[in-house]
């Protein structure tokens, strides 16, 4: 078309198609106003799902005032701010409560705020801290839970009970007594994206558990005795639905009851079990690996008795050692020096570790070296940073060991795993 021939053409506007936003609801005054992300695969940067996830929300709507549970991801503030309308038929809420103020949660209260930036926003103290410095704004209308309290929203009410940890320091759980139901944050969680929303509706029910035994892993794994106290505070709350803040609401006679169990099972410390010791090594030309044997044999000398794995770490995907390298009581890492620095196998392990847990656990490092060894006091710079507690003298051997280098290895083996894990003399 000619430019000249366009101008001349009126111009036919169709205005926009405004969709028509259904909103589902646990009851009738508890609406959801979530957002689906169903092509998330990488949640917080370390943490993968296949199946996406969802942000959680929920509007409530007592006789007299309504409120708003938990906001939203930033990059979903616009469908969530339509569901909100439909929620409310455009009005206000008259409260926003932020259970949680992870940015998943948090990004789109900047977004509610530009239209209405008076709401109140009922939050926890180390939530409020948090929300100044992700909104960036000086004119929050924050209102503070300090200990339990609640709102009145006429014929129903919300009930906040703080829940430290679970996930940040700042999170608390809401429950709406009159209904049943508890919103819960991160609290039973799980990234997998049901589109029709609640536990009942899942098809694949075993992947749903798997996605939320993994959330659990990830998220609430470094807070286990916070998870306990978490449990505690709910177990007066008969609840028919437990809505969080990712993936299906859980219901009562569905998975409610089994996700309580399982989430107490993964939370309680495992009973006494043998001694765990994990030994990570890798090796160009079998130096290593020679004194890595040799350490393992001291070691069980002491402790006939103790659970030792030995892992080569060019054989295995950091990934599959996460376990072996959390749960154990105390570890072994070797590297050989190879330009001046251990390599990138033994720094990709070390990513794995759950920084939280590793403080005070006992690691030895140990490793061949050609000229200038740097491998070593770099893996124990690394680990005295996380706090661990690194076994001293550290032991390295040039090139190739002899007979001695290996009975040294022994003996290095040996004194850790006494000083590790025998009394000591003077001990009480
Ligand atoms: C490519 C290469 C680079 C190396 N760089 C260093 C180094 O910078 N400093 C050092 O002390 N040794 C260095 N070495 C020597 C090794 O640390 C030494 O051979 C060691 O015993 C190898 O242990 P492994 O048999 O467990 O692989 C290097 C060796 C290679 C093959
Ligand atoms: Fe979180
Ligand atoms: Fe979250």
């Amino acid at each position: 078309m000619h430019k000249e021939q366009a101008h001349k053409e009126p111009r036919q506007e169709t205005p926009p198609q405004k969709e028509q936003v259904e909103l589902r609801q646990v009851a009738p005054d508890i609406l959801i106003t979530s957002v689906l992300n169903p092509s998330m695969r990488v949640f917080d940067i370390e943490m993968r799902t296949g199946y996406g996830t969802s942000y959680n929300s929920y509007a409530v709507i007592g006789s007299q005032k309504t409120a708003l549970i938990d906001a939203c991801h930033a990059s979903f503030a616009r469908d969530w701010l339509e569901k909100i309308d439909a929620a409310l038929g455009g009005m206000p809420p008259d409260y926003l409560v932020m259970n949680h103020t992870e940015p998943d949660h948090s990004g789109a209260v900047s977004a509610l705020l530009e239209r209405w930036p008076q709401i109140p926003i009922i939050v926890s103290a180390p939530g409020a801290m948090n929300l100044k410095h992700i909104t960036n704004r000086e004119d929050l209308n924050l209102q503070m839970i300090k200990t339990t309290s609640h709102l009145d929203l006429g014929d129903i009410s919300l009930h906040f009970i703080l829940a430290p940890f679970l996930h940040w320091p700042d999170t608390m759980f809401t429950w709406l007594p009159e209904r049943k139901v508890l919103f819960s944050g991160d609290f039973l969680g799980a990234h997998f994206c049901e589109p029709r929303l609640f536990d009942t509706q899942v098809l694949y029910r075993r992947d749903y558990i798997h996605e939320m035994e993994s959330y659990f892993n990830s998220i609430m794994g470094p807070f286990k005795s916070y998870v306990l106290q978490g449990l505690d505070k709910l177990a007066d709350i008969n609840a028919n639905f437990i809505c969080p803040s990712h993936g299906p609401i859980v219901t009562k006679g569905c998975e409610l009851e089994n996700s309580l169990v399982r989430y107490r099972q993964w939370a309680t410390p495992r009973p006494a079990q043998p001694t765990r010791i994990a030994l990570f090594y890798c090796s160009a030309y079998g130096n290593t690996a020679r004194l890595a044997e040799h350490i393992v044999q001291g070691v069980t000398e002491i402790l006939p008795a103790a659970h030792i794995s030995s892992h080569n770490l060019v054989l295995n995907e950091p990934g599959d050692l996460h376990e072996a390298l959390n749960n154990s009581d105390a570890l072994l890492i070797g590297s050989p020096t190879i330009n001046r620095d251990a390599l990138p196998v033994v720094w990709n392990l070390l990513a794995e570790i759950d920084a939280i847990n590793i403080v005070k656990r006992p690691v030895a490092l140990f490793g061949t070296y050609g000229w200038s060894g740097e491998a070593v006091p770099h893996l124990a710079a690394r680990l005295q940073n996380l706090r661990a507690r690194v076994f001293e003298p550290q032991l390295r051997v040039r090139f190739v060991p002899r007979a001695t280098d290996l009975e040294a290895a022994k003996g290095f083996g040996r004194n850790f795993a006494r000083q590790t894990f025998l009394p000591q003399e003077g001990d009480v």
